[in-house]
């Protein structure tokens, strides 16, 4: 059975879709996650596209060892240093450089002709190549290139040094019957092709992102280029869970398997919404909500008779934890413990104490505390690890109490207490607004001196049942940089969860900024 390679660019192409930034703690507890989820290699970033991206690459390269580490570059000497720079230290490093190769793209973009082209290609691989073993080349927008100039460019690729060649269906355009074509062709067609890896990439404008690149699969492709929840420019790239799952579901036609350790998909998922506050539609395929949901009484029927009536895959290979009532208000850290290293989340003795703090008064809260109601915790608590020291980091301000007034026809008043940790100091004050979280919200800003901009705003419960938790997620923007955070928090208490998430936000923007400031 052949081995298909799996290249998670979720922390370079999905990063940069719109809403899905991520500071550098964030993307390294991701690359983690990545690494235990089974990726063989991972695309950290775009490593000259700015000094945060830069330093991820470095830090990503040393977190997660077991992965090759990829940055993008374009054809250039720079790109290609600066690439290099960032991914030496890693154990596997890896050059990803890129030119685009349709006439349209040649003319209107980089403004070069073909010969002009296919000479960097030589050039720059050829550099690439002098400082890296182990170099990507891909040819942007080549599902609209003229095929025999792929070809020639491909083979130059090969001929300058590169171990990969990448096909990428940039702008979503193919149908899966062009993309095999398209493979078969270049196996023909380039030199050399027989001693490579044969890449794709392919984005999901028209919603065919998965099915071209398990085309591309079918017609001898041994690398997939993909990201989790298939987050990516536009409509995203393929969806790492649907093309592994597919591999592994139907390996009968494929005859093709991944490294991907399958159970560790829904927690990659999960971790990737709640770092980026994009939520997952309830009908995604593999990690949707309903993804595994009989509803209607025939299909319930049949589930109880037998699984396999409506069930092609075993939600337990995906990792899905089991929504049964887990814990109540009278168990014990070694129950916790247990019950998280059954869903997969193992938890050093710190963290566990507080997951147990907080553990203890969600049951105090609630009448029952399920799986995802843990898992809720867990992974907020996961969000303010600092994974480069492995330490607790202090967030720059906590919320310390709250109290509001609302009602028809009354003034919205909130008043709100912090402390912020630089002064160890407590702040309070009172606003009022068109809202009860409009007029919180002002207060904080107030307090702390920023202009920040509440961008978006959304509030839904993690879990069943009247009393269960709800998570909410704010988009604020800095007036100062025009940069956009993300904060989501939790709570029983609505407006808890929701002014949890509004400093979240806030303390990304600090981190961030000061981390600007120490650049
Ligand atoms: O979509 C694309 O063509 C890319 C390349 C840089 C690989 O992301
Ligand atoms: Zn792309």
């Amino acid at each position: 059975m052949r081995k298909i390679k799996i290249f998670d660019t979720t922390l370079r192409d999905g990063e940069q879709s719109p809403g899905c930034s991520m500071n550098l703690s964030e993307k390294i507890v991701l690359a983690k996650q990545l690494e235990k989820l089974g990726v063989d290699i991972i695309e950290a970033g775009f490593a000259i596209s700015s000094p945060m991206d830069f330093k991820s690459v470095q830090a990503i390269a040393q977190a997660a060892p077991e992965c090759t580490i990829a940055s993008l570059a374009r054809c250039n000497k720079n790109d290609i240093d600066t690439a290099w720079e960032a991914v030496k230290d890693a154990k596997k490093p890896r050059i990803h450089v890129f030119i685009a190769t349709s006439e349209v793209h040649m003319k209107y973009k980089l403004r070069m002709t073909p010969e002009q082209v296919l000479q960097a290609i030589t050039d720059m691989v050829g550099y690439a190549k002098s400082k890296c073993p182990d170099i990507e080349f891909s040819a942007e927008d080549a599902s609209r290139s003229d095929r025999e100039f792929l070809s020639q460019a491909f083979s130059n690729a090969i001929a300058a040094g590169a171990n990969t060649i990448n096909v990428p269906d940039t702008v979503g355009y193919s149908t899966p019957q062009e993309m095999g074509e398209l493979i078969n062709y270049l196996r023909e067609h380039v030199a050399g092709i027989e001693n490579v890896d044969i890449s794709v990439h392919c984005h999901n404008d028209l919603g065919m992102g998965t099915a071209n690149s398990l085309a591309c699969v079918k017609a001898g492709a041994t690398q997939v280029e993909c990201t989790v929840n298939g987050i990516g420019e536009r409509a995203g790239n393929a969806s790492l869970e649907e093309i592994v799952m597919a591999l592994r579901t139907r390996r009968d036609f494929y005859d093709a398997d991944t490294n991907i350790n399958t159970r560790e998909i829904y927690k990659s998922s999960r971790l990737l919404s709640n770092i980026t506050g994009v939520p997952i539609a309830p009908t995604k395929a593999i990690v949707g909500a309903n993804a595994f949901a009989h509803e209607a009484g025939i299909h319930q029927h049949g589930m109880i008779t037998n699984a396999q009536t409506y069930e092609i895959m075993n939600p337990d290979e995906i990792g899905i934890p089991h929504r049964a009532l887990v814990l109540g208000k009278h168990s014990g850290k070694h129950a916790l413990r247990e019950r998280l290293e059954s869903m997969g989340y193992e938890i050093p003795d710190d963290e566990l104490e507080d997951i147990f703090t907080r553990f203890k008064k969600l049951a105090d809260e609630k009448k029952t505390v399920t799986s995802s109601d843990l898992e809720a915790l867990t992974l907020h608590r996961s969000r303010i690890i600092r994974p480069e020291s492995g330490e607790s980091s202090v967030p720059f301000c906590q919320l310390v109490s709250h109290s509001i007034t609302s009602g028809s026809g009354v003034p919205k008043i909130s008043y709100v207490q912090i402390r912020r940790s630089d002064t160890n100091k407590l702040m309070d004050g009172v606003e009022s607004g068109a809202g009860p979280l409009d007029a919180a919200f002002k207060v904080i800003n107030k307090m702390l001196g920023v202009e920040a901009r509440l961008e978006d705003f959304s509030i839904r419960s993690v879990t069943e049942g009247e009393d269960s938790i709800g998570e909410a997620v704010v988009k604020i923007s800095s007036a100062s940089s025009g940069e956009m955070y993300t904060g989501s928090g939790i709570s029983t208490d609505i407006v808890e969860a929701s002014l949890a998430a509004y400093i979240a936000g806030i303390n990304k923007m600090f981190d961030e900024e000061r981390a600007v400031v120490s650049d």
